[in-house]
C-alpha cells in the first residue's frame, strides 16, 4: 500500500478524547475515515463535519435510527460520501484534490469523543497538448484561504503565492491556484508540481507533453 502514508498521533485531554490522524491518498481512490468503533451503541450519535464548517456532512443517530448524508447534496461531494451503519465510518469514494482538508468526527453518547482527520490528496494528470494552445493546469482546489501558500515547480520554483507576495514569471496564476499558460511551447513539456499548504494540503503532478509545431512569429 505505497499510496497510503498514515501518520498517527493522539492526545488525551481530560475526559474528552481528541485524536488527530493524517491521511495522504492519491486521487480516484476510496478513503475510509474510521471512527474506531467496532459497533455503534444504542445511545451513540456520530457527526461528521468538513473544513471547520459547522455544517454536518454525515450523521448517524442510533437513538432514532436516523442516517443522513447532507454532504451528498453539496456540489463538492455530490453523491461520493457513504456511511458504514455498523461502525459510523465515513467513506469518501473517488476522492478528489478538492476533498483535501479537515474532517471532524464527534461521537456523542456515553463519553464524547472527537477525532480529526487531516486528509491530503495527491493528484496526477498526464496531459498532451498542441504547441501554441492555451493550457490550464487545474489544482481543483476550493476556497483558497489567506493562509494558503501555493508553490509551482518545474525543476525549480516557477510560481509562488502567499498572503503578501505573488510571483508568476511568464505564467498566470488563477484565484484557485491553477496555472495558466497562454501559448504553450514545446520547451514547456515536462513535469509540473503544485503544492498548496495552509488550510489544506494539496499536491498535484502534471506530466505535460507538447506536440505539434507553432510558427515562432505567432508568439507575441
Ligand atoms: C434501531 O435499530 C436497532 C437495530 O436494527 C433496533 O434494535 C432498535 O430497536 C431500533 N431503534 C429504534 C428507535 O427504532
Ligand atoms: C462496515 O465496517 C465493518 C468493519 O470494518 C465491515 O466489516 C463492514 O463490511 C462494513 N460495512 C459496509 C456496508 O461497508
Ligand atoms: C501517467 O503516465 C504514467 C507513465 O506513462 C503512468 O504510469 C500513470 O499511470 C499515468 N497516470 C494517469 C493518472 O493516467
Ligand atoms: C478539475 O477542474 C477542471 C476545471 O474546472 C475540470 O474540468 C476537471 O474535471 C476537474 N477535475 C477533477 C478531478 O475534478
Ligand atoms: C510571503 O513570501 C515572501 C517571499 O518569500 C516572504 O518575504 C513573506 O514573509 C511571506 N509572507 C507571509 C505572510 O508568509
Ligand atoms: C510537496 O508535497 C509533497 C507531498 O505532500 C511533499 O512530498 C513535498 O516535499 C512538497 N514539496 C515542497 C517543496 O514543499
Ligand atoms: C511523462 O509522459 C511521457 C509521455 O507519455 C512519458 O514518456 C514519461 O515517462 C512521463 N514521465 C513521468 C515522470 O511520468
Amino acid at each position: 500500500m505505497k499510496n497510503l502514508l498514515l501518520l498517527f498521533c493522539s492526545l488525551l485531554l481530560s475526559e474528552v478524547m481528541y485524536e488527530v490522524n493524517h491521511i495522504i491518498w492519491t486521487e480516484g481512490h476510496s478513503v475510509t475515515l474510521h471512527t474506531g468503533l467496532t459497533e455503534l451503541q444504542t445511545d451513540h450519535q456520530i457527526l461528521w463535519m468538513f473544513n471547520g464548517e459547522s455544517k454536518i456532512i454525515a450523521k448517524i443517530d442510533r437513538e432514532t435510527n436516523e442516517t443522513s448524508i447532507p454532504g451528498n447534496n453539496d456540489e463538492r461531494f455530490r453523491d461520493r460520501l457513504k456511511l458504514n451503519d455498523t461502525t459510523g465510518d465515513l467513506i469518501i469514494t473517488n476522492i478528489k484534490t478538492s476533498d483535501s482538508g479537515d474532517y471532524k468526527m464527534e461521537i456523542r453518547g456515553g463519553e464524547t469523543k472527537h477525532k480529526t482527520f487531516i486528509v491530503s490528496v495527491i493528484g496526477e494528470e498526464n496531459m498532451s497538448v498542441m504547441e501554441g494552445d492555451p493550457v490550464t493546469l487545474h489544482t481543483n482546489a476550493t476556497r483558497i484561504q489567506a493562509e494558503d501558500v501555493i508553490q509551482w515547480f518545474k525543476d525549480s520554483l516557477i510560481a509562488y503565492s502567499n498572503k503578501t507576495t505573488t510571483t508568476t514569471g511568464r505564467f498566470v496564476m488563477n484565484s484557485d491556484g491553477s496555472l495558466f499558460i497562454l501559448k504553450i511551447r514545446s520547451k514547456d513539456s515536462g513535469v509540473y508540481d503544485v503544492n498548496i499548504t495552509g488550510s489544506k494540503h494539496i499536491h498535484k503532478r502534471f506530466n505535460v507533453t507538447v506536440t505539434g509545431e507553432y510558427p515562432e512569429y505567432l508568439y507575441i
